[in-house]
């Protein structure tokens, strides 16, 4: 069965992917794309660093493959992102002394950037990671902001014009804050009260979204209800963004093959959560997973390397038991 099938009912059922995933559409990993998902998210392509690499060059040569191939497809494409710390080129904070960047000259730059990649896939792109991870409880700044490079220049400020120049660029793409760790209660609160004062200010924004990196044992699941449950009151709408499972507890184990008592309890714990997902489908749009097999995962290289196992399907592309569990729960 389909798993978009499946949650058809429910939300939209997704996948990130890299470009070569994607570039034969006959290949074996299109064609599982194709079949199981109708949201699309790009794992590297559309990021600051691989669209405007320097200043005022763009370059959309792997963005438009899979972007185009959503659209051939009938797959609903999501942007993933405009504004982060990470995968982001240096020269967009300085200027040409090599002194940090004026807020001016940072706006400036920023417009630039999300009306070049905003307006290029406008009416293609239903949903934009506008900023992600802009918030770090452990750098102790006012409302729990990360210290980053962006906030140093601009401070809330920055995040308040991302928005409004990624609707100006397209004023129907669902515009979302994007965060890991948001099933954390210092973080989960910082983020919905960053989402109200940003609403009450009037900045449009539309939707909040959940990375879910977790792990084998963490979070208790009703840490998972309770993330969602937390922003209800705000009237927008929810994703998981980038849904995966590792299954590890710690930095130091790595297995050589994939323990059948993991696998077992993986599956369970799938089937737990995509409950509780199920149970909030009038918030959450959509589950997106970060990547769709276990060759194709960015856990065999963070936080180290070692193997991992975390998505439902595995290495050669087969149906493990966390897919079953989620098809035919009996
Ligand atoms: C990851 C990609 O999967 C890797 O290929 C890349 O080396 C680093 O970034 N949170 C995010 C994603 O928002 O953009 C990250 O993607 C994973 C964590």
């Amino acid at each position: 069965p389909s798993l978009k099938d499946v949650f058809a009912d429910d939300f939209k059922l997704g996948t990130a992917v890299l470009v070569n995933e994607i570039e034969d559409p006959n290949s074996p990993d299109a064609q599982l794309v194709k079949k199981h998902f109708n949201s699309l998210t790009a794992g590297n392509e559309l990021k600051w660093d691989a669209t405007e690499p320097q200043e005022g060059q763009f370059n959309f040569t792997r963005s438009d493959k899979i972007v185009d191939f959503a659209v051939e497809n009938g797959i609903a494409m999501r942007g993933h992102t405009l504004i982060w710390h990470s995968q982001t080129p240096s020269w967009v904070f300085y200027d040409e002394n090599g002194n940090l960047a004026s807020k001016e000259l940072l706006f400036a730059r920023m417009k630039r950037h999300i009306d070049a990649v905003v307006g290029r896939y406008k009416g293609k792109i239903y949903a934009w990671d506008v900023v992600n991870e802009v918030l770090e409880p452990g750098d102790k700044q006012p409302g729990g902001l990360r210290n980053s490079l962006w906030y140093k220049i601009a401070g809330e400020e920055f995040i308040e014009k991302a928005f409004e120049y990624a609707h100006e660029a397209d004023p129907n793409a669902k515009l979302f804050i994007n965060d890991y760790n948001t099933n954390m209660p210092e973080k989960r609160q910082d983020l919905h009260d960053l989402i109200k004062r940003l609403k009450d200010k009037g900045i449009p924004v539309d939707g909040v979204g959940h990375q879910t990196h977790i792990g084998i044992e963490y979070p208790q699941v009703q840490e998972l209800d309770d993330m969602i449950q937390a922003f209800t009151d705000l009237n927008i709408e929810q994703q998981i963004t980038e849904l995966d499972m590792s299954v590890y507890t710690n930095d130091n184990d790595a297995y050589e093959t994939f323990p059948l008592e993991l696998q077992v309890k993986q599956a369970k714990r799938y089937k737990e959560i995509f409950d509780v997902f199920r149970k909030h489908a009038d918030q959450l749009t959509a589950v997106i997973f970060w990547g769709k097999d276990d060759l194709n995962t960015w856990l065999r290289t963070f936080p180290v390397d070692r193997n991992n196992w975390p998505l439902l399907f595995d290495e050669r592309l087969q149906a493990k038991y966390a897919y079953w569990a989620l098809v035919d729960p009996s």
